[in-house]
């Protein structure tokens, strides 16, 4: 039997983004840093290949669900809210505080609450999915949703490897999601292809391959990347899922107010822009400033966009990402806040 579809649902939901927090460790690792801590490159090479200027590692007592507290906090006071108005807390993360359990729970009993908490692992695409996942229960459940990107993926990546060292950094992002008439997220497009996922990945430390003294030894525990493969399908994948959501909801890039892309890599970002057709001018980067925090990139961009002034009541804005799996993703956002939130601070 195949599916006959019995409703919109799968286009743009009556959504909106009542709130948006941000959460930056304090400690800047420039490119002259590491460079200085004996890995051999350089800032010119990594500004030149990656657009990244410095990137956020988190203190050594912080792990992954301290900073989405902070970015999930910082969300909910934006949105004027308390923890007591929220039925359901979101983490996407691809670098939980432990294996068991979520990152999601330990976050939700730090703010104070117990209502359902789980965490969504697409790799940087994650804020993407929990949009997704967290937009239709906060319709089914008719009440706000809490949706965090935070990675420390600074524990993860092999402090010697030069082709992955430069790109990440720590960070976290939030946004409170409300059923809302005049809202509008969506369409989404979300697409995933787990045939090889030896192009990124930690090869072992999982039930695959569970840690031993082999496994540390050959220090197959980091994050390993084909990059040049990565790259070649975070361009096509991005500007595919992009178009798509165009198409389903009868839109043109000249609609798009702002693009907000996965803040991998400048060239990426430029390479997606220029096939989906949309200028500088509206494209919102922050990767110089953070470099690659996977799940936490959009919403990190998205705040610092609000910051910057740059989202005005009814814009539309385009977001898309890209990731590990592979994983990929686009959706339309109509910037239309709560009245409550104090627009323009973030
Ligand atoms: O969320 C998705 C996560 N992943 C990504 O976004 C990564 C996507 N890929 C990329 O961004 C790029 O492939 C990189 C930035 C990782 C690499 O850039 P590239 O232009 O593809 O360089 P390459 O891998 O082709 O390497 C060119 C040269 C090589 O030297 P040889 O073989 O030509 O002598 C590398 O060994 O650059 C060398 N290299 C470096 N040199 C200085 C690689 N990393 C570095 C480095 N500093 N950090």
């Amino acid at each position: 039997m195949s599916w006959v579809p019995r409703s919109q649902v799968a286009g743009a939901s009556p959504v909106t983004i009542a709130g948006l927090g941000a959460y930056l460790p304090e400690r800047v690792v420039t490119n002259d840093d590491l460079a200085a801590s004996g890995l051999d490159t350089s800032d010119e090479w990594i500004r030149s290949r990656t657009g990244i200027a410095q990137r956020r590692y988190a203190a050594a007592d912080q792990a992954t669900s301290d900073l989405a507290l902070e970015a999930g906090k910082a969300a909910l006071a934006d949105a004027g809210m308390g923890t007591d108005d929220v039925a359901a807390v979101i983490v996407a993360t691809t670098t939980p505080d432990h294996a068991v359990p979520g990152t999601a729970p330990l976050v939700a009993a730090a703010l104070g609450t117990e209502v359902g908490a789980f965490d969504v692992n697409a790799a940087c695409s994650g804020f993407l999915y929990g949009l997704r996942v967290g937009s239709a229960m906060a319709l089914v459940e008719d009440a706000p949703v809490l949706v965090i990107g935070a990675e420390t993926l600074s524990r993860i990546v092999d402090p010697t490897d030069r082709g992955v060292a430069i790109l990440f950094g720590d960070g976290a992002g939030a946004a409170v999601l409300v059923p809302d008439a005049a809202g509008s997220l969506g369409p989404f497009s979300l697409g995933a292809d787990g045939r090889d996922p030896s192009m990124l990945w930690t090869a072992t430390g999982g039930t695959r391959t569970p840690v031993s003294a082999a496994v540390l030894e050959a220090r197959s525990h980091y994050l390993t990347m084909r990059g040049g493969d990565v790259y070649r399908n975070a361009v096509a994948r991005m500007t595919a899922a992009a178009n798509d959501v165009l198409q389903r909801a009868g839109r043109t890039i000249d609609d798009v107010d702002l693009f907000v892309g996965h803040q991998a890599n400048i060239r990426i970002l430029d390479a997606v822009a220029q096939r989906v057709g949309v200028d500088r001018d509206r494209v919102h980067l922050t990767v110089d400033q953070h470099g690659n925090t996977s799940a936490a990139s959009v919403p990190l961009a998205l705040a610092d966009a609000r910051h910057r002034g740059r989202l005005h009541p009814g814009d539309t804005v385009l977001l898309t990402a890209f990731g590990a799996g592979l994983t990929w993703g686009a959706c339309l956002l109509t910037w239309n806040p709560d009245p409550t939130s104090d627009e323009g601070t973030a």
